[in-house]
């Protein structure tokens, strides 16, 4: 990815989102990933509780002056430090270039979320509403294998589209879709060979504050 190839990047809409297929070429996404093997070291993943108590499917860290954490006891937020104490790593530079090519106008991101779906992980339909100012995008990467991601309205319950998204996209969520409800229904495992052992890697940058 640098800024010379911006121009012939395509856009799609979905269902007011974003999507610029094939964003990062095969050797920005190896990048990515070895940024990630790292990150992951220093704050590795592990399986949030919904409000309800049971346990998600997908794993996840993130990097950031704030990460995502959800447990029964106090629900979705942010927290500054990992589980284990830590503080969370930075966001990678490989990471913001892309939020700085996508959405150049936008605050920088303070929280870069790392969700890692395995064989048969999924994530609900859902709003990301735990970020203060909505005026804000929400800036998705897609590495691995493809998932089938589902994205509605404001409202819950109207219609959805459904969308493959491939290694390498980026989708962003901004303006009216901001709020949209959105969800991953399933993975094709295996599909991609980025990741030696299969899965597919999520990335979401936000404005938290
Ligand atoms: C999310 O909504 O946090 C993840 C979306 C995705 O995995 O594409
Ligand atoms: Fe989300």
């Amino acid at each position: 990815m640098n800024d010379k190839s911006l121009p012939e990047h395509t856009r799609v809409d979905i269902g007011g989102a974003t999507l610029w297929p094939g964003f990062l070429d095969m050797a920005a996404q190896s990048e990515m990933v070895e940024d990630l093997r790292r990150l992951v070291s220093a704050a590795p993943l592990f399986s949030p509780e919904t409000r309800f108590g049971r346990p998600m499917s997908v794993r996840m860290t993130s990097a950031g002056r704030y990460g995502w954490y959800s447990d029964r006891r106090h629900g979705y937020r942010y927290e500054p430090r990992h589980p284990s104490g830590v503080d969370w790593p930075p966001i990678p530079q490989s990471v913001l270039s892309v939020w700085q090519a996508v959405v150049p106008e936008a605050r920088s991101p303070h929280a870069c979320l790392v969700n890692f779906y395995g064989e048969g992980a999924r994530m609900g339909l859902h709003q990301d509403r735990d970020e203060a100012d909505f005026t804000q995008p929400v800036v998705s990467i897609s590495l691995g294998d493809d998932g089938l991601f589902r994205i509605g309205g404001v409202d819950r319950g109207g219609p959805t589209k459904s969308v493959w998204l491939r290694s390498g996209d980026v989708l962003v969520l901004g303006g009216e879709a901001r709020l949209a409800h959105h969800g991953v229904d399933r993975i094709r495992f295996g599909s991609s060979t980025l990741l030696r052992e299969g899965g597919r890697i999520n990335l979401t940058l936000r404005v938290v504050d």
